[in-house]
């Protein structure tokens, strides 16, 4: 028996990066995933992956931003499986990274909206569904920045920040009713997302070399505890969000 036999994970920005891991890592675990993302092409590359190796999942096309797309992401869930287990609120972008002075507007709206708000909407859209099966996984990916300012700007990091109250939130409103939020905090992970970042020279060079690790992470490194924080056996861990950063920020 696998660890999610017969579960249902919705993991949102899954057609790259850290959700393409968290995507087939859930399904060679046993859960039938639904892919969602803004990009549908992504996103079923994703499935086309995680069925490769012999999984089920759906590709969803949906922006976390706006409820009624994340209400049809949550239909299109509920047709394709009958169910919601496991959420993990992946999706997300980086804005301007300019000094705070400088960043528009449109970046701290388009940052905080999709970072954010839809941690937010994406969250209680499930719930109601969680609540009704007395049991359900929301699983919030932060990131170091939800902890401290860097060069990832003035948006970005007010948006993780965010999430981790988010995800504290979450814990204390519905923990005694079934549903289980804990959130993660990647170091910076070798994605698409930081392609440009994990250059030579680049602006986390030193946090990260420096670090105990002394690489940049990979995302099977974050991918093996979503599969952990999803599980049963994660059953004591409510509203924290965990750093998974090669130590990059003990000091
Ligand atoms: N890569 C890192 O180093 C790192 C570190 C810390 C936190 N994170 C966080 O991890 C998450 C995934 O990042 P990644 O590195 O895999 O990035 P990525 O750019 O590779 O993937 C992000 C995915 O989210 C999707 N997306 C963007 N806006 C969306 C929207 N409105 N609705 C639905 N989908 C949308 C994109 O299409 C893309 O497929 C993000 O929340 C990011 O902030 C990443």
């Amino acid at each position: 028996m696998s660890r999610f036999d017969g579960r249902v994970a919705i993991i949102t920005g899954g057609g790259s990066g850290l959700g393409r891991e968290f995507s087939c890592e859930l399904a060679k675990d046993g859960a039938r995933v639904v892919v969602a993302d803004i990009f549908l092409e992504g996103a079923e590359e994703t499935v086309a992956l995680v069925e490769a190796q012999g999984g089920t999942s759906v590709a969803v096309q949906a922006d976390v931003s706006q409820s009624g797309s994340v209400q049809a992401m949550v239909h299109s869930a509920l047709d394709a499986y009958g169910a919601i287990d496991i959420l993990i609120n992946n999706a997300g972008l980086v804005g301007e990274t300019l000094p705070a002075a400088e960043v528009s507007e449109e970046s701290w709206d388009r940052v905080m909206s999709v970072d954010m708000k839809g941690v937010f909407l994406g969250s209680k859209a499930v719930i109601p569904i969680m609540l009704e099966k007395g049991s359900g996984v929301i699983i919030n990916i932060a990131s170091v920045s939800g902890f401290l300012a860097s060069a990832t700007g003035i948006e970005y990091t007010a948006a993780k920040h965010g999430v981790v109250g988010l995800t504290k939130q979450l814990a204390y409103d519905y923990g005694h009713q079934g549903i289980r939020a804990v959130g993660v905090a990647p170091g910076v992970i070798e994605t698409p997302l930081t392609a440009d970042w994990t250059k030579e020279g680049g602006p986390f060079h030193e946090l990260t070399i420096d670090a105990p690790a002394a690489r940049y992470g990979r995302p099977i490194d974050i991918a093996r505890f979503i599969s952990f924080l999803a599980s049963d056996e994660a059953s004591f861990m409510h509203g924290h969000t965990f750093p998974v950063d090669g130590g990059s920020i003990i000091r």
